[in-house]
């Protein structure tokens, strides 16, 4: 189905000036930037984010590290979004991340991977609503 996701460039990738290098991923796997924008952000911002990681012994640093400098963020659309964008993206721990996708890389470590994107459709939504106003997102007629 024709789905959106959403996605973090995270502190470290932006630090290395991949920006460009990860949009060409999306963009050559048929994946579609319907809204972008660059944050910083707050420690409020993260914590809410991150909200289901709250208890997990990593939630600290990943606060600390989300908030280290600016991201990019992108909601992405495109059939079986989801899924195809968390294909591209790899294991969330760069050591099990197949060859060819941006975790394995681009990614410095499980803490500083690069990229976030959505799980679910579920999350994705809510993820998307985070970030985005109705009036940010872009659909493509062409
Ligand atoms: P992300 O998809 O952004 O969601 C939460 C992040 O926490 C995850 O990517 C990792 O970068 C980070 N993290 C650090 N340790 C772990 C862990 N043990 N399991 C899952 N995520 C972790």
């Amino acid at each position: 189905a024709l789905e959106r996701t959403f996605s973090i460039i995270k502190p470290d990738a932006v630090a290395k000036n991949l920006i460009g290098a990860i949009y060409q991923r999306f963009e050559a796997a048929g994946l579609k930037i319907v809204a972008s924008k660059m944050v910083h952000l707050s420690r409020e911002q993260a914590e809410g984010f991150y909200a289901e990681h709250s208890e997990r012994p990593f939630f600290k640093a990943l606060v600390g590290f989300m908030t280290s400098g600016p991201v990019m963020v992108q909601v992405l659309e495109g059939e079986d979004a989801v899924r195809r964008n968390r294909e591209i993206m790899g294991a969330t721990n760069p050591a099990d991340a197949l060859a060819g996708t941006l975790r394995a890389d681009y990614a410095n470590s499980i803490d500083e991977n690069a990229v976030h994107g959505s799980d679910a459709p579920a999350s994705a939504a809510r993820e998307i609503a985070y970030f985005f106003s109705d009036e940010e997102i872009c659909p493509r007629t062409r």
